[in-house]
């Protein structure tokens, strides 16, 4: 580890006295720079904007940006973007969307939009009284935030509910002002902050200065969205009969294949380990397209993760149903996701995906990335199942490796061709490099 120097100050320093302060610190610095600013972009304009999307920017990171064809939704055919590094999950997404588009696609509808925020407060005040003028109350605030959700409401949005709740048999003196949003195509993030701080303002103004009330003021701890939207979910579906699955695979029959499905998906419902890993498969797909369209992918998982523990305990996110000889497997997931403002229409890449998608509103992009989470997760749970996850894995990251060992073009076509018969493996693939460039041949 090299330590480095403590500096205050650093983000006013111009980018390039940062990276001559960090170059400074680092053997070989001069390359560091010129490395760094091989990954600006060639339009000084469009780094700008880069720079500005947040603080201390050095240079760019770059991420592979890729398409699943073939996604069937509604009767749809879309082609999706994905934003991944890791190497199998494009191909998996494009595998599955091909596989399910022959059987009639994914089927998908919004069960409903509603985002939701607190103000969370304490209060050692009667309660019962506050309740009681909460009408009073409650006009007073919606009147505060007219400026800012006039635009909203034009739209056909705006502040749908407004209720007090009180939380003392979980926190001592803990109430909140919770209130739902219908942020129409954007996430909405700020116009929900912005309206509950202003209902906190007005909040301590009534019981603090208003003569209402006595004793001792009501203290606002905070006012924020919450990431949790349980009422803003969508529900993903696939469906076939069960022996439309003969030919999944070689060594099982549909019935067969069925059933170790089946068990797989109610281990993940009842195994938090597997539930983990199961649901981290799906958000491989929601975070690619969440990405991909200059979403808060960090938002929408921690509420997929807090919605797949709402009854307690953390379960996988997708349910299985076979009966009469049909299959049914779905996804239903909360994603607070949007197609306007943030970085949606700044991020050029974010345009991009979202001219790709026909230009989608909230709700579709709600539908595209659950469909791409449940492509994912089913191409995991038919490989572990039959072939096992690390031959396609492996196939996918041989690249990698090969770039790992500076292989070059024609090293790669002869590794890509010798690997379709053997087994890829970090080994394998230094003894077939060493090999060849011995001399030898390798069938
Ligand atoms: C790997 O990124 C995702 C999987 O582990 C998901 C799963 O096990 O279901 C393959």
């Amino acid at each position: 580890m090299i330590e480095k120097k403590f500096i205050s100050g650093f983000s006013k320093l111009t980018k390039d006295l940062k990276l001559s302060f960090i170059a400074a610190q680092m053997p070989n610095g001069e390359h560091i720079i010129s490395e760094l600013k091989s990954f600006w972009h060639q339009d000084a304009s469009v780094q700008k904007m880069f720079d500005e999307f947040s603080e201390n920017t050095l240079t760019n990171y770059f991420f592979p940006y890729g398409v699943a064809p073939n996604v069937m939704i509604n009767g749809n055919i879309m082609m999706v973007p994905m934003v991944i590094e890791e190497s199998s999950v494009i191909a998996a997404a494009a595998n599955s969307a091909k596989y399910w588009a022959e059987k009639g696609g994914f089927h998908s509808e919004i069960l409903s939009t509603v985002k939701n925020g607190q103000v969370h407060f304490i209060w050692k005040g009667e309660f019962g009284r506050l309740k009681e003028l909460f009408p009073q109350l409650k006009d007073q605030l919606l009147q505060r935030t007219f400026p800012i959700t006039a635009n909203m409401q034009k739209r056909g949005g705006g502040v749908l509910d407004m209720e007090l709740i009180d939380m003392t048999s979980k926190l001592q003196d803990y109430y909140q002002l919770s209130v739902k949003f219908d942020t129409r195509d954007s996430m909405g993030a700020n116009f929900i902050n912005s309206c509950l701080e202003e209902y906190a303002s007005g909040l301590r103004a009534f019981v603090n200065d208003s003569g209402l009330f006595e004793g001792e003021p009501l203290q606002v701890i905070m006012s924020i969205l919450s990431n949790y939207t349980p009422e803003c979910t969508v529900r993903t579906w696939v469906e076939c009969d069960v022996k439309d699955f003969a030919d999944i695979d070689d060594s099982l029959t549909a019935e067969d294949f069925v059933w170790k499905f089946e068990k797989a998906v109610q281990i993940a419902r009842v195994d938090v380990h597997r539930a983990a890993t199961h649901n981290k498969g799906i958000f491989n797909g929601v975070d690619a397209v969440t990405l991909a369209t200059g979403n808060d992918f960090r938002a929408i998982e921690a509420c997929g993760h807090a919605w797949a523990a709402r009854d307690g305990q953390y379960r996988s996110l997708t349910e299985i149903k076979v009966e009469g000889g049909r299959f049914h497997y779905s996804l239903t997931l909360p994603i607070a996701i949007g197609t306007v403002g943030g970085l949606t229409s700044l991020h050029p890449m974010a345009r991009f995906s979202l001219h790709l998608l026909g230009n989608p509103s909230a709700p579709e992009l709600m539908q595209i990335a659950s469909v791409i989470g449940l492509a994912n997760n089913f191409g995991a749970i038919k490989s572990l199942t039959t072939k096992g996850i690390q031959i396609g894995h492996m196939k996918m990251h041989l690249l990698n490796i090969l770039n790992m060992f500076n292989a070059g073009e024609s090293e790669k076509l002869l590794a890509v061709e010798y690997f379709k018969h053997h087994k890829v493996s970090h080994n394998a693939v230094a003894g077939f490099l060493s090999s060849i460039r011995n001399g030898h041949v390798k069938n």
